[in-house]
């Protein structure tokens, strides 16, 4: 375990604003996350510092969880929280083992995939959850919940609802399968990228085509701040959706099981002209209006004040309200 003070938080975050925090504790094994928890039980928890956007110093000290290792039990692979994301998904496609192969490139931790179900071209992490362990802040307990007890949903689960800031996730176990044939082509981009390849198509194909389209469409954080996408796609109600949609035919949308429409953000925040734009050092990426980026030295609270403005005008120009998928400290 290591603890430092007023330590600088911009190499821990992948939109690498600068920010100080009382102290950040880096944790490596989950007996060293109690202690910290014990030690300091107001302490924010960070992962890979890919979801978050940091707009202030943070009063409050700053835990790390950097827990390793990786292991396999029959077609069932447990990761530790700290392990990076993609790491994971590289490691089984190296074992020939599908299942997260569309989850290529996602930045950020294990421990953190689960918190907002992340998905990516067709899949979302529930598709192949098992289970998690986690640690109860108060009683320091580790506990497992099951993907029931997790209550996912489009990016969210019950650590980001119900039981918000009240565990620490500690491991996640993912199902996989040995059967090429379970791939999941038929996201729009992936079946585009695929058409070259010749059949049978194999686990590294898909992955290999989900990361090619990533570094081709998103910015890499090592070279341009930023956090992925930086609001939900809002779900409308059938008669919002019928009237943008009469107005733009041409409008993308993903109709839900329950009546209501997703609709892409990044298409309506495109549609109000905000693609490459800059506000100083901060802006909206020019080949994904969704995902706003630093060009260097942008202060968290400018790139905030940019966010703002994208939902003001998406509101004014659509009546759609956007909420931010990235966390604001
Ligand atoms: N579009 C535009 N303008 C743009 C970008 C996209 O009009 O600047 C249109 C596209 O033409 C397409 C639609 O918007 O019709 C959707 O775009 P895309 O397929 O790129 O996906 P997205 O809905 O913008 C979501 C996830 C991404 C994930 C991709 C691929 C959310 C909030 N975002 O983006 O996740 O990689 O699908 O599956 O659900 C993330 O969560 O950080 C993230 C990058």
């Amino acid at each position: 375990m290591t603890d430092v003070e007023h330590a600088q938080l911009a190499p821990f975050t992948t939109f690498g604003v600068s920010a100080v925090c009382e102290r950040l504790i880096t944790v490596g094994t989950v007996d060293e996350l109690r202690e910290a928890l014990r030690r300091y039980p107001d302490a924010r928890i960070l992962g890979g510092g890919s979801n978050i956007l940091v707009t202030q110093n943070v009063e409050h000290p700053v835990i790390r969880v950097a827990l390793r290792g990786i292991a396999l039990d029959d077609l069932r692979v447990t990761a530790a929280a700290g392990e990076r994301w993609h790491d994971l998904v590289t490691w089984c496609v190296d074992q020939d083992l599908g299942g997260l192969e569309n989850l290529a490139l996602i930045p950020g931790t294990v421990g953190a995939a689960p918190m907002q179900n992340i998905g990516a071209y067709g899949v979302e992490q529930e598709q192949c959850f098992v289970q998690l362990t986690a640690v109860h802040r108060q009683t320091l307990e580790e506990v497992v919940f099951t993907k029931d007890q997790c209550h996912f949903g489009y990016r969210t689960s019950i650590f980001k609802e119900e039981a918000r800031d009240q565990y620490v996730i500690t491991s996640v176990t993912c199902q996989l399968t040995d059967h090429p044939h379970r791939l999941h082509t038929s996201y729009k981009d992936v079946a585009e990228e695929l058409l070259q390849h010749h059949a049978p198509l194999t686990i590294r194909d898909v992955y290999e085509a989900v990361v090619a389209i990533r570094r081709r469409k998103l910015p890499d954080p090592a070279e341009i701040g930023n956090a992925g996408s930086f609001f939900k796609n809002p779900v409308v109600d059938a008669e919002t959706f019928s009237r943008i949609h009469s107005q733009h035919p041409e409008v993308p949308s993903y109709p839900q099981a329950d009546g209501t429409v997703k609709l892409p953000a990044a298409w309506l925040i495109d549609q109000c002209g905000w693609k490459g734009a800059r506000h100083g050092a901060a802006g909206v990426h020019d080949r994904q209006a969704l995902v706003l980026v630093n060009h260097g030295g942008a202060t968290g609270a400018e790139i905030l004040s940019l966010a703002l403005e994208i939902r003001s005008s998406v509101q004014a120009h659509f009546d759609v309200e956007l909420h931010p998928e990235v966390n604001i400290w």
